[in-house]
């Protein structure tokens, strides 16, 4: 088995931390801590280590599902994990009549890239690209690209690095194929309640739905290390199965704050979070047109935005960025499009503006207006 090296945290890496404005972050600016009760009491395991059972019950309420089809994790990137070492690593079909048997994923890209290089280190890939400029998903394409032997075809809506967010009829397409294929729709939406008016999630379509998602993006929380898989239960199960091996039990802190987040206050710190998101967009919006790039005006707080006239690709670019004015990009190359940069527009506004003003003046020095 071989994996990838993460191309993106490899990337920031090398310039986050001594870089003064980071304009390449996914998700919205953080919440402080002290908005919250944080003393869950006794620093112990969760127990039982899948999360708590009332508050798996109403995080499966959202999906139409059963607190047995919930397992809690470390973030999205457990969820992720722990779903394609279930779907792809083990031998053998995992729901009945065959479903998910195979080692054989279909990937919609461009996206993040664990969702694809996950699913290689521990089966084969067959990848689906979005339509550039809009990011269009053809279900027919993922039709295609399906075998007898995929296990799962993985979308991730809205999508990073693009923001496109798909509609529902084009999601339920995309799950048609799979359940004709016998196979597993996983989608990871953990940019979705960023959206003005979110799709219903994959979990709620059906049997072969599976949802992965956290408290990172939308909600501000990236620090929680809380997220979960809602789906079949022979998945969670079996996911399960896999979390004794890598990190037991979800986080207590991340589970007591997640209540709270998840409680009375939901709809008040989501609120704050869109206001923020559809200001900050507007701001980018202008700025791009001012510049005279392109973009697909997003969901979600990711820009994947054209490459300025003056530079040979993205990663020359976002260095020189960085080398002269101290502000990190992140290279579309790193998405497999040289001719793009990613910008993350979910921090404060004052260090938003500021990283806009900067990188203007680096493409005004090169010959940009
Ligand atoms: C699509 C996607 N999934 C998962 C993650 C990781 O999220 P988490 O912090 O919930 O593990 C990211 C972070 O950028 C992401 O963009």
């Amino acid at each position: 088995m071989r994996i990838e090296p993460f191309g993106l945290e490899r990337w920031f890496a090398a310039y986050e931390h001594e870089a003064e404005i980071m304009l390449a972050e996914s998700g919205i600016r953080s919440l402080a801590a002290d908005r919250f009760d944080l003393d869950p009491g006794v620093l112990d395991y969760v127990i039982p280590t899948n999360g708590d059972p009332e508050f798996r019950a109403s995080v499966g309420d959202r999906y139409g599902r059963s607190a047995d089809e919930v397992l809690f994790t470390c973030g999205t990137q457990e969820a992720n994990f722990l779903a394609f070492l279930s779907l792809l690593g083990e031998e053998g079909a995992i729901g009945e009549d065959g479903v998910g048997s195979g080692s054989h994923a279909v990937v919609v890209t461009p996206t993040y890239q664990a969702l694809h290089s996950v699913p290689e280190a521990f089966g084969e890939v067959t990848r689906v690209e979005l339509a550039a400029p809009d990011w269009t998903l053809d279900p027919d394409a993922v039709a295609d690209a399906v075998r007898e032997d995929t296990a799962v075809v993985v979308v991730n809506n809205p999508n990073n690095p693009t923001g496109r967010n798909h509609a529902e009829a084009t999601m339920r397409a995309v799950y048609d194929v799979a359940v004709d294929h016998d196979a597993y729709l996983l989608c990871d939406e953990v940019y979705r309640l960023l959206a003005e008016s979110p799709r219903p999630p994959v979990a709620s379509f059906g049997a072969h739905g599976i949802s992965t998602t956290s408290l990172t993006k939308a909600y501000g929380l990236a620090g929680l290390r809380f997220g979960w898989i809602a789906g079949p239960e022979a998945v969670v199960d079996r996911a399960w199965r896999w979390k004794d091996y890598t990190t037991i039990s979800p986080s207590l802190f991340g589970q007591h704050v997640a209540k709270q987040a998840l409680g009375r206050r939901e709809n008040q710190i989501l609120a704050e979070n869109r206001d923020l998101a559809r200001d900050h967009r507007k701001r980018v919006a202008d700025w791009i047109d001012r510049l005279g790039l392109d973009w697909h005006e997003p969901v979600g707080v990711n820009g994947f935005i054209t490459v300025p006239d003056g530079f040979s690709d993205a990663e020359s670019f976002c260095r020189t960025v960085v080398e002269e004015e101290s502000v990190v990009l992140a290279p579309g190359g790193l998405f497999g499009f040289p001719d793009r940069f990613r910008l993350g527009f979910g921090l404060p506004t004052d260090e938003l503006e500021e990283g806009l003003v900067r990188v203007r003046r680096v493409i005004r020095d090169h010959g940009g207006p």
